[in-house]
């Protein structure tokens, strides 16, 4: 249900009252403290009430089992417009950038969502003490319509990619350095299919299609044809048991030092389980809707792929006109909206890289929405 319109008693909008009338939720007369509902999967850290955003308390540390360095987190901070009051972290993950926005913003709320149920759950935990500024979603970025009014955000945050704990636990199936069920979803809920399931069923030309595609990988075809090998003696069933085959299938002298020959190939499962690409078109469709005028699009991905997206949709935002080249004026109409505050990509410093060696492939890019026009004066 949409809360628009909720008025404190002077018509105008208190602090809280706004931030929820920006949100879309299910609104129950009496909402419990941290609430995990099925269907929407829902997670509230706050009770509802009016009255404007306490001081910040202390924030607390990530759930124990839970650490991720939150990448470039001093240029994200810096790109937020000053003033801003409604912040989304799309990616919130152990809520590393979540909470250093809440700390450098104490005025602004924040609607944070995740796909993965374990970096809910930390969200949960550590950002618990905000109360009633925080709304932690489980949801995928694709459905933040669903969550936000258009034009609501002032800042709009999406760190790509897995956590640390994602590749970390064996369990989760991402990592080719240990020996987990092959799973790699990054919502084991969500019904999808699995790593496993790709692996044991698409036909010999589709994995290696994807392979090329998502992996960039110059044995795409020698690994698809070992897989289909090896599958008909035994499914595969662990990221252990995949990595052995591809190690074997890359040629040794191709072996590089420092880079696992599977690293590609679990690349491409990860980014075709998650339709991760599929994702972020439907983030980049949806952004510079919910942005107020003058609202920020930041992006943080880690490979060529998603950053070859995100650099053309922010250079057809700015420049969209599609008039031929010979045409000395305008004629389509269509008109910039806005502009990127970053050319280039920025990227981690040598710092950063050397303390967080995972920080080495992120791209940050950051697009500004046209501020309001402003209205012509009348004579
Ligand atoms: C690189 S981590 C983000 C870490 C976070 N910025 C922090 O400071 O802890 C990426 C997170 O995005 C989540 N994620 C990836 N794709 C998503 C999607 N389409 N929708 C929602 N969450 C997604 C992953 O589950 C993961 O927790």
């Amino acid at each position: 249900m949409l809360l628009a319109g909720f008025r404190t008693g002077n018509g105008i909008p208190d602090g809280k009252t706004r931030f929820r009338a920006l949100l879309y939720m299910n609104r129950k007369p009496h909402r419990p403290r941290s609430r995990v509902s099925s269907g929407e999967d829902t997670l509230e850290v706050s009770e509802e009430s009016g009255g404007s955003p306490d001081p910040s308390p202390e924030l607390g540390p990530p759930a124990q089992g839970y650490s991720h360095a939150p990448v470039l987190l001093d240029e994200v901070v810096s790109y937020v417009p000053a003033g801003a009051r409604l912040l989304v972290d799309c990616t919130a993950g152990g809520g590393g950038h979540a909470a250093a926005l809440l700390e450098r913003f104490p005025e602004a709320e924040l609607l944070a969502l995740d796909r993965d149920p374990h970096a809910v759950a930390t969200l949960q935990s550590r950002l618990e003490s905000q109360g009633s500024r925080v709304v932690i979603r489980h949801s995928t970025f694709s459905r933040l319509p669903s969550h936000l009014m258009v034009e609501s955000a002032d800042f709009i945050l999406a760190d790509l990619g897995v956590s640390s704990p994602q590749l970390d636990q064996a369990a989760r199936g991402f990592s080719f350095l240990s020996d987990g069920p092959l799973d790699m979803r990054m919502d084991p809920g969500s019904g999808g299919p699995t790593a496993a399931d790709i692996v044991n069923t698409w036909p010999e030309q589709e994995l290696c299609r994807l392979f090329m595609d998502l992996g960039e990988e110059r044995f795409s075809g020698r690994i698809a044809q070992a897989l289909v090998y090896s599958r008909d003696q035994r499914a595969l069933r662990t990221s252990g048991e995949l990595a052995r085959v591809i190690h074997q299938a890359v040629p040794f002298k191709f072996h590089r030092r420092g880079r696992h020959p599977a690293t590609k190939v679990f690349q491409a499962l990860r980014i075709a389980v998650n339709e991760e690409l599929e994702e972020l078109s439907k983030l980049l469709e949806s952004a510079p809707g919910m942005l107020r005028p003058g609202g920020r699009l930041a992006v943080i991905s880690f490979h060529s792929l998603e950053d070859r997206k995100v650099k053309e949709a922010f250079r057809t935002w700015e420049n969209p006109c599609v008039c031929p080249s010979e045409i000395p004026v305008c004629v389509c109409g269509l008109t910039p909206l806005g502009r990127r505050l970053t050319k280039k990509a920025v990227a981690p410093s040598a710092a950063e890289i050397s303390t967080n060696p995972r920080s080495r492939s992120a791209h940050l890019r950051v697009f500004e929405k046209r501020p309001e026009a402003v209205p012509e004066e009348r004579s």
